[in-house]
């Protein structure tokens, strides 16, 4: 064989390992992703982390986070009991808007449980330094649902940082993640705890629920994800033009 045609073998061959492996991570690496990490104190959540990315697989999550969220940050500290944490979650919402709301959170056998309209649990999976990778499941009228949410001290995270996420939310068969971050600033600590929080989340529920919202919605997601699939910028105009259609 000659020297050329070994060398178009050889890229082949390389070209074919990557695209496979983009397509299906190999069950192995998967299983080495998904392993729950050890979480025996609750010292390496304290701290203030940006939402990164996330993918839920309740129809209309994509949908309600992308026509709302300009931006998440969530500020951990100390809770009353030495397992416990208080979650205060700050978000911007596209208009420029800020909300927070708090939960408390119970540590125990490196899960992490709470209650915030209905019941929710939570391991950690292996990622980046200064990252937090969050396998939730929650509950809602004995329907679980999964999410995978990545939250950093950093704004923004390497290339191979988020393919890891995106491994595991492959691994993991949910759908493809959506960025909850953007370059604007987060709401600021002082942010005063939004009261009517709790009451307008459970309404978006109960309306997400329903079996036509659940349709519609997941038409919705559909459509949000290929047209964020053709770029950052597609997805954005694509929006704009589907607000402007709404109102
Ligand atoms: C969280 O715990 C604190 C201290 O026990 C309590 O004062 C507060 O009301 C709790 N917050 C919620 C949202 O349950």
């Amino acid at each position: 064989m000659s020297r050329v045609s070994m060398l178009v073998v050889g890229v082949t061959v390389i070209f074919c390992l990557v695209s496979l492996s983009q397509t299906a991570p190999a069950p192995q690496s998967c299983e080495m992703l998904l392993k729950p990490l050890e979480m025996k104190t609750v010292d390496p959540l304290i701290g203030k982390w940006s939402g990164i990315a996330s993918s839920s697989s309740q129809a209309g999550a994509r949908t309600t986070v992308k026509i709302t969220v300009e931006n998440i940050k969530a500020v951990i500290s100390a809770g009353t009991h030495p397992n416990m944490i208080k979650d205060t979650i700050y978000m911007k919402t596209l208009g420029g808007g800020c909300s927070s709301y708090s939960i408390n959170m119970t540590l125990e056998d490196n899960k992490l449980s709470w209650f915030f309209i209905v019941p929710a649990s939570a391991v950690f999976l292996p990622t980046c330094p200064d990252c937090l990778t969050i396998y939730q499941t929650i509950d809602i009228d004995g329907k679980n649902y999964k999410s995978l949410d990545l939250f950093s001290q950093r704004r923004q995270l390497t290339p191979d940082e988020m393919f890891q996420f995106k491994t595991q939310v492959e691994c993991l068969g949910l759908p493809s993640p959506y960025s909850i971050t953007s370059e604007k600033e987060h709401c600021p600590d002082s942010t005063e705890i939004s009261s009517g929080m709790e009451e307008t989340v459970r309404q978006v529920m109960t309306i997400m629920e329903t079996d036509v919202a659940k349709v519609l919605l997941g038409i919705t997601d559909f459509i949000i994800e290929k047209a964020e699939e053709g770029g950052k910028d597609n997805g954005k105009v694509f929006l704009e033009s589907l607000m402007n259609w709404i109102s």
